[in-house]
């Protein structure tokens, strides 16, 4: 008799906590067995010599995002899905962008709209807060939470996005209120707009000067505030694409002091500098995301932040452009100053390969930081633990299969997303997953997708392990 549908047989699994050796039987999409012996399944998956992992959170992406006038995002749900499972990834957390004017139920409705459909992996929406009215604060936002938007993100920079410290204040209160969990992109957008004016001014155009206008002061003060804003309200925080080693700094600063701030790191800030974008001229605009990727000392402090749990979450930022396209980085206005350039880089499938080879191939962090820092706690931070997130009997079968030895050198065709370049290209990698399982079936073998884009889920989520409001466990 068939117990399971699949078994993924010989290889070692991982968690956040242990390594073993097991196979998994799957059943009905969820994990219904680890040990050995399992007996038949209609599928056997031979993972020896294999890894298998959680397959991996990215609680951190760009879709289909609105991007400004003229400006188009080059992924929408179906390349950018396609890419994250390239990338070994089976659930992507992408932002829905409320417009100014406009209700979060009709921005949800146009952004559910575009993923029907046209997702390979699971995927589960983020609010973006750009117009907190007294609706907004008082209806929707407590309404969504229930409904399982359990996390908003809010800009202290951005025309059109940035919010006020009052409006930051007001967002705040009601994820306290709500148990959501507020995420923020921590830039001082007066001290941004004073430098791009002054550069401006004396002709620095040229898109290595994005860096310029955006240096670490302007992260660290917006830092500091953020987390004074969210100590005020007596409310969870998560300071997003941390760069540098002040930032990290006021963060591990408040989590001594037993607040509870949390920090989210990306591959750009391990693996790029600002130094890369000198002598690039235009094509430096394929570097151009904020904050900026900063010096060597910056990476080495974004490292100490994940070797010391100061950074809890590891995602991608993935918010792609083309390069070459008037709707992309060199847009006609993009070409006249840095300030038009569209911030943002791709990364969604390059992600895990970076860290797998840079932190576990190379021995800086452990296999078992590796699952936490790239599914486990996202899941656990998302309020999607433990039906994602980890290897355990009734989890969902999320599974990314790694080959750990397999090397690799990054080049764009391999990843899958709709940009026309990789960041990382010519990157040496040793690490690469070879198979991504949404539960119990495999949507990516060997670099080729398998099946369609209808197999990926919107998920509502519970509320964050970090952020459940007070007398509640
Ligand atoms: O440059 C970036 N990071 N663009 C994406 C939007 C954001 O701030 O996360
Ligand atoms: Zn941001
Ligand atoms: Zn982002």
């Amino acid at each position: 008799m068939r117990t399971f549908d699949t078994i993924i047989r010989g290889g070692t699994v991982a968690t956040a906590s242990d390594t073993f050796a097991a196979d998994l039987g799957i059943r009905d999409g969820r994990i219904a067995a680890l040990g050995h012996d399992l007996g038949e399944a209609a599928e056997v998956i031979d993972a020896s010599g294999r890894l298998v992992l959680p397959g991996g959170i990215d609680s951190h992406v760009h879709f289909a995002q609105p991007s400004g006038p003229g400006i188009v995002m080059a992924d929408g749900f179906e390349t950018g899905t396609r890419s994250a499972a390239f990338g070994g990834n089976t659930t992507v957390m992408p932002f829905c962008v409320q417009q100014k004017g406009q209700t979060l139920r009709e921005a949800l409705k146009g952004y559910h709209a575009e993923a029907q459909g046209r997702c390979h992996v699971d995927v589960s929406f983020h609010l973006v807060i750009a117009d907190p009215t007294e609706g907004v604060l008082g209806q929707e936002l407590p309404a969504l939470v229930e409904d399982g938007y359990t996390s908003f993100k809010v800009f202290m920079t951005y025309e059109g996005m940035k919010l006020s410290d009052l409006e930051m204040l007001n967002v705040m209160s009601v994820a306290r209120e709500t148990g959501a969990l507020v995420m923020v992109h921590a830039e001082n957008d007066d001290a941004i707009r004073f430098l791009i004016d002054r550069l401006e001014r004396q002709g620095d155009i040229a898109p290595k000067f994005h860096a310029t206008s955006r240096p670490i002061p302007v992260e660290r003060e917006a830092t500091h505030r953020a987390i004074s804003l969210a100590e005020i309200v007596d409310v969870p925080v998560m300071i997003v694409h941390v760069s540098n080693g002040e930032a990290m700094e006021e963060i591990r600063r408040a989590q001594s002091r037993g607040l509870k701030v949390y920090g989210e790191t990306c591959p750009q800030y391990l693996v790029l500098t600002a130094a890369d974008l000198e002598g690039l001229n235009m094509e430096g605009a394929k570097l151009v995301c904020s904050p900026p990727p900063r010096d060597a000392a910056s990476q080495e402090a974004c490292w100490r932040g994940i070797e010391t749990g100061v950074v809890s979450t590891f995602s991608s930022d993935h918010c792609p452009f083309r390069y070459d396209d008037p709707q992309g980085k060199l847009n006609p206005r993009g070409r006249t100053s840095f300030r038009w350039v569209p911030n943002g880089i791709p990364g969604v499938a390059a992600r895990l390969p970076i860290l797998f080879s840079e932190g576990v191939s190379k021995g800086r962090i452990d296999l078992n930081r590796f699952v936490a820092l790239s599914s486990t706690n996202h899941a656990k931070t998302y309020g999607l633990y433990p039906r994602k997130g980890t290897i355990a009997i009734g989890s969902d079968a999320d599974v990314a299969i790694w080959d750990p030895e397999r090397q690799v050198t990054l080049t764009h065709s391999m990843l899958g997303d709709g940009a026309d370049y990789t960041p990382y290209e010519g990157i040496d990698i040793k690490g690469w997953p070879v198979l991504t399982m949404v539960r119990g079936t495999t949507v990516m073998r060997d670099g080729e997708l398998v099946g369609g884009p209808d197999h990926g889920r919107h998920l509502a989520r519970e509320r964050s392990a970090l952020a459940r409001p007070r007398g509640q466990v």
